[in-house]
């Protein structure tokens, strides 16, 4: 199992700081995800349903009826590498590393964002994150339908995980899903703040929809989750405030870091990327002040997720300014 980002209990055991003093940076979670209603009790008792609106919802806010829900885009990460013989698949790197780990029976080709062009021929597979985590490098929607065409033409797929992209819909393609060779992954987890509900969606072809179906089985999204996913989906008055808060934020944890000369190399609406050769002393210097991050060995560097409320803020420009006064 590969690691990630907000094992906060683990952090807890091992820097001997309670669960409830910690700030969790460690994710790209919006820390002021979509206000969760109660959730009525019959949406507990029944069983899922395909008619209950899910699908409305998501066609509206995605754009494309070529859609399916799954637990997570991390069930579709997984499954999609069963659904080709093996072949050569091409990934950037650093980025999710899961999408390596899942492809790890075919022929992985490493690839730098200024080499995909070149080398886009010698592949069938291409994976992307737009935006790019940690990176927060982004592909224009034009350079990615140009491959998509490149691929499909041989068989091949073009597969875009936008889990980062609710923030930045101008760079999503997944309005383009139904076209050939094109699979676009899309999580709740992100913008919404909704990681625990574990909701997320493939957007594809119909014959690659179908069998993803089959294998996912039914029933694969749980009730109260589509329940809660449904009306975030639907609301849009939420959804630019975010947005515009997300920028805010975004932008004054850029400028934070900055100010503690670790100046962002790389970020979305809801992380900062900072590359630094103290990067493993900074991590642990804030994990032992009770504040999480996530670490990158290669390149070395750190990732922060969105304080959120003020007093996290302050806790945060505390940490670093003690990591300055040491280092
Ligand atoms: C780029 C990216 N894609 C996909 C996922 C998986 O998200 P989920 O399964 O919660 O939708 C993550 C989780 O961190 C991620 O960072």
């Amino acid at each position: 199992m590969l690691e990630h980002g907000g094992k906060l209990r683990a952090a807890a055991m091992r820097f001997g700081i309670a669960h409830e003093e910690w700030v969790d940076l460690s994710t790209g979670i919006n820390p002021r995800g979509w206000p969760v209603p109660t959730v009525p009790p019959e949406v507990w008792r029944c069983l899922p349903e395909a008619e209950d609106g899910l699908a409305d919802a998501a066609i509206n806010y995605y754009g494309s009826p070529m859609i399916l829900p799954a637990a997570g885009s991390q069930p579709v990460i997984q499954l999609l590498p069963h659904l080709r013989p093996a072949c050569r698949v091409g990934l950037l790197s650093p980025s999710y590393a899961e999408h390596a780990y899942a492809w790890r029976g075919h022929q992985l080709v490493g690839l730098e964002f200024n080499t995909i062009d070149m080398k886009l021929d010698d592949l069938d597979v291409l994976v992307l994150c737009n935006p790019n985590n940690p990176t927060g490098h982004r592909f224009a929607p034009s350079t990615l339908l140009g491959w998509r065409e490149r691929l499909a033409w041989r068989g091949g797929w073009l597969v875009v995980d936008e889990a980062f992209a609710d923030a930045t819909p101008e760079i999503s393609i997944a309005s383009h899903a139904g076209l050939p060779g094109l699979v676009v992954l899309r999580s709740m987890g992100k913008f919404f703040g909704l990681a625990g509900a574990r909701v997320g969606f493939v957007l594809a072809w119909g014959a690659l929809l179908s069998r993803i179906a089959e294998e996912l089985g039914p029933w694969s999204v749980n009730g109260p989750a589509r329940w809660v996913t449904t009306r975030a989906l639907q609301d849009s008055a939420w959804q630019q405030t975010a947005r515009k808060n997300l920028v805010i934020d975004s932008t004054r944890l850029a400028d934070l870091l900055k100010k503690y000369k670790l100046a962002p190399s790389g970020a979305t609406a809801l992380f900062q990327w900072v590359i630094s050769p103290h990067a493993q002393q900074l991590h642990e210097s804030l994990a032992k002040q009770g504040i999480l991050t996530r670490y990158f060995d290669s390149p070395k560097s750190v990732r922060f997720g969105m304080p959120c409320p003020e007093k996290e803020w302050l806790r945060l420009e505390t940490a670093l300014q003690k990591f300055q006064d040491i280092a």
